[in-house]
């Protein structure tokens, strides 16, 4: 089986690293849009464009049968013309683990990080209302302007990365949030830092997981054997980071090169 995963840099690789502990027997072609990064401060019409464009580059050039939107912004603002477009492809999108949050939070207080433009999205407000009936809770949202720009760099253990984190959630603390849903793929690469400042016992919600589970259950009403050996290759349209690639996926078979999209 042949799947395609992007996202605008990094953050994605978060969800090739849960895909890869259960899927099997595939070629995971992942593109890095790193020349058009970050994606939460640019408009819907760009960034729908960029997915557009993305997709039908994995469809030519790889013929892929699943797409994997390994990115809250890209599919609160894509997914839909993705998948009218693209009827044919099994296609799979991320969004906040807000229903998640909702079943473990104790205090009934969660915080939720994200991109200014999923949090602006109406996906993400429909989301938010469709759940608010199941339980009562206060959310604390914060847009997290300059954050994906410090990951790709590598500047996960940085002061100024730590900073900018402890302006966020100091107020969330104060508030009693116990559980916080990471919004963007790439918010998990700070896990360590989130927990240091909010203290080991907050939840941080992920959904790489769920994803990885729906990429299998997906694939199987396709025929699919889930057996066998992985292949990532990795495709960046800009600069990037190779040493957090290692980090994040510490697998040193990966293929990986540039590509103009
Ligand atoms: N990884 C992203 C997300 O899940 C995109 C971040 C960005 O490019 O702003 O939203």
């Amino acid at each position: 089986m042949k799947v395609g995963v992007f996202d605008s840099g990094l953050g994605g690789l978060t969800v090739i690293s849960a895909i890869q502990k259960v899927f099997k027997g595939a070629d995971i072609f992942y593109i890095a849009d790193t020349a058009y990064a970050p994606y939460g401060e640019k408009t819907t019409q760009q960034i729908l464009e960029r997915c557009d464009n993305i997709t039908n580059y994995l469809l030519q050039k790889h013929d892929i049968e699943a797409l994997v939107v390994a990115c809250n912004t890209a599919t609160s603002a894509a997914i839909e013309h993705l998948r009218r477009k693209f009827p044919f492809l099994i296609v799979i999108g991320t969004e906040p683990g807000i229903k998640p949050a909702l079943m473990i939070s104790k205090t009934s207080k969660i915080g939720v990080l994200a991109t200014p433009s999923t949090l602006k999205g109406s996906k993400y407000q429909e989301l938010v209302n469709e759940l608010s009936s199941i339980k009562k809770v206060k959310l604390y949202e914060q847009a997290c302007i300059g954050l994906v720009e410090q990951i790709e760099k590598g500047e996960i253990d940085s002061e100024k990365t730590f900073k900018m984190l402890e302006k966020w959630l100091t107020p969330m603390k104060m508030n009693s949030v116990d559980t916080i849903v990471l919004g963007c793929t790439h918010y998990p690469l700070v896990h360590n830092v989130i927990k240091k400042i909010m203290g080991e016992n907050t939840n941080l919600i992920q959904t790489g997981d769920a994803i990885a589970n729906r990429l299998i259950s997906l694939s199987l009403e396709i025929e699919h054997k889930n057996k066998g050996d992985l292949s990532i290759s990795i495709c960046h349209t800009g600069e990037i980071n190779k040493n957090m690639i290692e980090r994040i996926l510490d697998n040193k078979k990966i293929i990986i090169r540039k590509c103009d999209i």
